[in-house]
């Protein structure tokens, strides 16, 4: 059992207390492989492109992307388990169990304040190893007196039959789950808490009802097109056979516009060099449509900015950089998230809030007395020390704390004052995103 895992269970009893007192005393107004094997797969994506580029032409960037992350038989998601200390890179919900009770809470606040709907769906999208809906559905459990007999669902948006399987281990444990690949409900099972939990490959096929939809470092994995300004207007850039080394490639500006540079480029930009995810674009909206139509909300957590970076496409191996042409399908190809180019996809279906950092979302939500909580249950120096280097990664601004963002969409009526109300009726805050008031 690694440390990380005897910590999620030395605090799997434990209560979510401090947060649930805080919201209580709120007055509930918003409760509140082997390389051999790897190589293999490396060389047959880049031989794959090679031909693909070499019969039709230099690919679009977006293209490249799709291939190496998601390629059906040796994409680098579909193949592999990148996450935690033998991986390539770590994330905030393997770093702490803190991080997914907060966000548990979060889910149960919007509920709750959305007006108490007899049906709720966890949605998530990229659940990665599974932690964070595992460390979510701990804190459903805790607050079943809140919850009620309300009809709970998880349903799980994952590409990946690698980390599927990892995710049904993690979340329904010893129990059986059923797969059957060629469904859009791939597979399905019980969770360790005793919910329906049912795994899906795209949002669309995920059923219609009030949700909360929780994507974490998901949206930057999804492909980008990117686009530099020159002398003759807006050009797309491709990936093409480097003529220098034609077991290699290079990026180049295409000639003349693309289908692409034609429609994506917004008519008031001002950058010199643009990135966009039409993908992310798609799935933004379908997620706004359904928050519009059902209720519910959404919590998108990741890199990013406000429409304001530039060029920001990089690739991580084993927790460092790594040149994002090279290895393709061994890397992590990552670029950072457009929050502004999302709010602008949603139009008015919803209410957008954010982005703010996650030091400000998790200090709202009461990361500190979380943090006081476990550690007055915990005597070991070593497990103390553990969870106070976990707490710093995550709200440190020189670490996670500023780099990573949350941008929340609600329905519309979420943030109405009520009509003809008295002041102390005004729209519940949004927890995490307005300091809690606790008196
Ligand atoms: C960077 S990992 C993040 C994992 C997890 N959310 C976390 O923070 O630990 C990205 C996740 O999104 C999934 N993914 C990537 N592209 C996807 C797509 N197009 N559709 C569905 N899932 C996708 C990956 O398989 C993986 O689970």
């Amino acid at each position: 059992m690694t440390k990380s895992q005897q910590l999620r269970k030395l605090h799997s009893n434990d209560t979510v207390l401090s947060v649930v007192v805080m919201w209580t005393i709120w007055g509930n107004r918003s409760f509140s492989n082997s390389s051999i094997r790897r190589l293999e797969s490396n060389t047959s994506i880049l031989k794959h492109l090679i031909s693909k580029i070499t019969a039709t032409g230099p690919i679009s960037v977006a293209e490249y992307m799709r291939e190496a992350l998601t390629n059906p038989v040796s994409g680098y998601y579909v193949k592999n388990d990148m996450l935690g200390a033998g991986g390539d890179f770590i994330t905030s919900p393997e770093i702490s169990q803190i991080f997914g009770e907060l966000l548990g809470v979060w889910c149960v606040s919007e509920w709750m304040a959305a007006g108490k709907s007899s049906v709720f769906q966890l949605v998530e999208l990229g659940p990665g190893r599974g932690s964070l809906a595992s460390d979510i559905l701990r804190v459903f459990s805790q607050l079943k007196v809140v919850l009620g007999e309300t009809d709970i669902s998880v349903h799980l948006v994952e590409v990946s039959p690698k980390l599927s399987q990892l995710q049904a281990k993690c979340l329904t444990g010893d129990q059986t789950w059923t797969c059957n690949d060629d469904q859009p409900v791939y597979c399905s099972g019980t969770t360790c808490t005793g919910l329906p939990i049912y795994w899906y490959h795209r949002i669309e096929d995920v059923p219609r009802g009030f949700s909360v939809f929780l994507a974490h470092e998901f949206f930057d994995a999804l492909p980008i097109h990117k686009f530099q300004r020159t002398e003759n207007g807006w050009r797309e850039v491709m990936v093409d056979i480097d003529p220098e080394s034609p077991e290699k490639l290079r990026f180049v500006v295409s000639h003349s516009p693309t289908l692409a540079s034609s429609m994506l480029i917004q008519k008031d930009e001002n950058r010199q060099h643009v990135e966009v995810c039409p993908e992310g674009g798609v799935i933004v909206q379908k997620m706004a449509n359904r928050i519009a139509d059902d209720g519910g909300a959404a919590l998108i957590v990741d890199y990013g900015h406000d429409g304001t970076k530039t060029d920001t496409f990089r690739g991580f191996k084993g927790h460092q950089l790594h040149n994002v042409l090279e290895a393709p399908g061994m890397a992590d190809l990552t670029a950072d998230v457009d929050f502004s180019y999302l709010r602008k996809i949603t139009g008015n279906q919803v209410t957008c809030l954010g982005p703010i950092t996650q030091r400000s979302f998790l200090k709202n939500m009461g990361i500190d007395s979380r943090l006081q909580v476990l550690l007055r249950s915990c005597h070991d120096p070593s497990t103390r020390a553990q969870l106070i280097n976990s707490y710093d990664m995550l709200i440190n601004p020189e670490k996670m704390g500023h780099r990573f963002q949350f941008f929340s969409m609600l329905s519309r009526g979420r943030l109405a004052q009520r009509k003809g109300m008295q002041q102390d009726t005004a729209p519940l805050p949004v927890a995490g995103f307005a300091e809690l008031n606790v008196q």
